[in-house]
């Protein structure tokens, strides 16, 4: 959950480190760091507590020469408060030698030992600063930085991405990965080295993902990659799908709010080229067959967090349609539960980053248990994917806000993908079934976009009226259910307010009992249109609350007269067929999430003891 970024090239280091960084800072942001070497061959290196503008204005005030390598790092800490001798990057004994890290080596005390024991000084609480003093001893005996990078990376146990330069190598700079994220960018008389190809999109749209307990060493005119015993292992270019200006701002007053105005074409983009005459066909799950997924017998979907919500509602659809029996489960759980799984099951797993360690684990897990295993995932190269049979990516652009929102509505369209292309290999639904939610599917990008016209406004206006606010409660049935999920994350990740969301029929069993006066509830309300609707049953949970003084905002199908009794709010959403109102329901509890956060001056896009990917366990 650190960004990291490495460049080779001419003597534009500073501009490239520092660019690269603040287009990964939603990764971590807690203290940030360079090292350049300077054209005199001397290295030069700065690091700061604090977020990367803090040492964006150090270096304005104390310049350090510019260079044609240099290494650079924003943090979130974990071994070690963020503060400035825990920044990376990390020396040898000599200073020569830079380092920066990713993640967690989880025997860092006993190699801190060994090197306590021959009289090393250490500057920090990391256990980066270990690897960089492993590091920088063998390259004294090889003079060598990659075969020293080798040596150390085979000792070590847990999660790494490692970056390292010395000052007696200009143009060098070797990395090594495993179980953390690494991509290769791939410039003219230049390369580059990020954890995800935010770090360089803006200089080159060429790209390598680096594989497993692989190795890289770049130079201007050379890119070589080896796995950890020396080997050279194939590698494949890729070309990134979205342009710098797709991770910039682009004008608005944050990204999350540019992010939720894209959740239309998040929608429309997911579906691009995965329809054709009104049917679902999803080349890319080839790899797995079709004739394995009709055999499938169980369908587990793995993630954490928003993901997992998507997850939830995707099981709705999935089994609805394809009449598979869907199992959801947070990663953390099902990785360490020893669960049932087998060649019959299909293992979803899904995540924006394609990063999350414990889905990255839960994955592992099942291609070590013969599932058939498929990643929904929204960042080309990711480390996920690569480790799955199979991956379809949904196309919502890069989603740099910590709280997540478009590629929420991307994953459940991803999702919904999936269980129609199983309906149709398993023929439980008709192609005239299967065109109607097709339609339903192709319809929400403009119903989004009418809520967003509609209600952003009143949305706003509310959230200004709450700042105060101490709690809410989310409750929603069904699909319902999920949305008020998703509402209560927004709310605590984005406001830091206690939220909880409830299965509406749960209410009577126990939380009933947090209703007095005043307790603010937000209600997800099913159409009334469908004659098996749960409608009635969740204006009776209004009732419920009502009478004992609860303060009801209701998302409500625009139109439907028999809630307005009842709630203090109504926010319309535009009517859909019963799967796919969590598409328009969502949108108002991400507004109201952002909308929230920002009226109390909060930072919507870098909430506090927040990273956008969970890169460590
Ligand atoms: C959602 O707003 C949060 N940022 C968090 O719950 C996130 O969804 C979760 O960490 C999973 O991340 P992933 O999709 O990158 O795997």
């Amino acid at each position: 959950m650190c960004g990291i970024v490495g460049y080779v090239g001419d003597s534009k280091s500073l501009e490239v480190l520092l660019g690269g960084l603040k287009r990964l800072e939603y990764r971590g942001y807690d203290s940030a760091g360079v090292a350049v070497l300077d054209a005199d061959g001397h290295m030069a290196t700065r690091k700061r507590a604090g977020k990367l503008q803090v040492l964006v204005d150090d270096l304005t005030d104390r310049p350090i020469a510019n260079g044609a390598t240099g290494i650079g790092h924003t943090r979130w800490a974990t071994h070690g408060g963020p503060t400035d001798r825990n920044a990376h990057p990390h020396l040898g004994d000599d200073g020569k030698l830079a380092l920066i890290h990713n993640g967690i080596i989880e025997n860092f005390s006993e190699l801190k030992q060994e090197l306590l024991d021959s009289g090393a000084t250490f500057t920090s609480e990391t256990d980066t600063e270990v690897a960089a003093l492993l590091v920088g001893r063998e390259y004294d005996e090889t003079h060598d930085l990659t075969e020293s990078l080798r040596r150390v990376v085979a000792r070590l146990k847990g999660a790494f991405t490692l970056l390292v330069m010395h000052e007696d190598q200009p143009g060098v700079v070797v990395g090594a990965r495993r179980n953390s994220p690494l991509v290769i960018g791939l410039g003219d008389g230049e390369n580059f080295l990020g954890s995800d190809v935010a770090a360089f999109v803006e200089f080159t749209r060429r790209a390598v993902a680096i594989g497993q307990d692989q190795i890289v060493t770049i130079r201007t005119d050379s890119v070589v990659v080896t796995d950890f015993d020396g080997n050279p292992v194939e590698t494949e270019e890729f070309e990134i799908a979205w342009d710098a200006s797709a991770s910039d701002k682009g004008g608005w007053s944050s990204f999350m709010a540019k992010e939720i105005s894209e959740e239309p074409e998040a929608v429309a983009n997911t579906l691009l080229g995965r329809v054709h005459d009104g049917i679902v066909t999803l080349k890319e799950l080839e790899p797995i067959g079709d004739d394995v997924l009709a055999g499938i017998d169980r369908i587990v979907l793995i993630a954490c967090g928003t993901a997992a919500y998507a997850g939830m509602l995707g099981k709705y659809a999935i089994e609805q349609w394809s009449r598979i029996p869907v199992d959801v489960e947070l990663s953390h759980e099902f990785r360490y539960r020893n669960p049932i799984i087998n060649e019959r099951t299909l293992v979803i797993s899904i995540s924006q980053s394609g990063e999350t360690m414990d889905t990255l684990m839960a994955v592992k897990y099942a291609m070590e248990h013969n599932a058939r295993v498929l990643s929904v995932c929204n960042t080309q190269g990711a480390t996920i994917p690569r480790e799955s049979h199979a991956v379809v990516y949904t196309h919502a652009g890069p989603e740099v806000a910590v709280a997540s929102t478009k590629a929420f509505v991307a994953q459940v369209t991803a999702l919904y993908l999936i269980g129609l292309h199983l309906a149709r290999v398993r023929e439980t639904l008709t192609d005239a079934e299967i065109r109607a939610n097709v339609a339903e599917l192709q319809a929400v990008p403009d119903k989004i976009a009418e809520v967003l016209r509609v209600s952003q406004a009143e949305i706003g206006q509310l959230a200004h009226w709450m700042t105060d606010t101490q709690s809410v409660l989310f409750l929603g049935r069904n699909v319902g259910y999920p949305v008020a999920l998703e509402g209560a994350l927004k709310l605590k990740e984005l406001a830091y307010i206690h939220a909880e969301g409830f299965a509406a029929g749960e209410l009577k069993h126990g939380p009933i009992a947090l209703i007095e006066p005043g307790q603010v509830v937000i209600v997800v309300v099913p159409s009334p249109r469908d004659p098996d609707s749960l409608h009635p049953k969740v204006v009776s949970n209004i009732q419920e609350i009502r009478a004992r003084g609860a303060r009801v905002i209701a998302i409500a199908e625009k139109g439907d007269a028999s809630v307005l009794p009842f709630a203090d709010e109504v926010i319309p959403i535009p009517l859909a067929g019963h799967l796919f109102e969590p598409f328009l329901a969502v949108v108002p509890l991400h507004i109201f999430g952002m909308e929230l956060a920002s009226a109390k001056g909060l930072d919507v896009d870098q909430p506090r003891n927040l990273a956008k990917s969970v890169t460590v366990e």
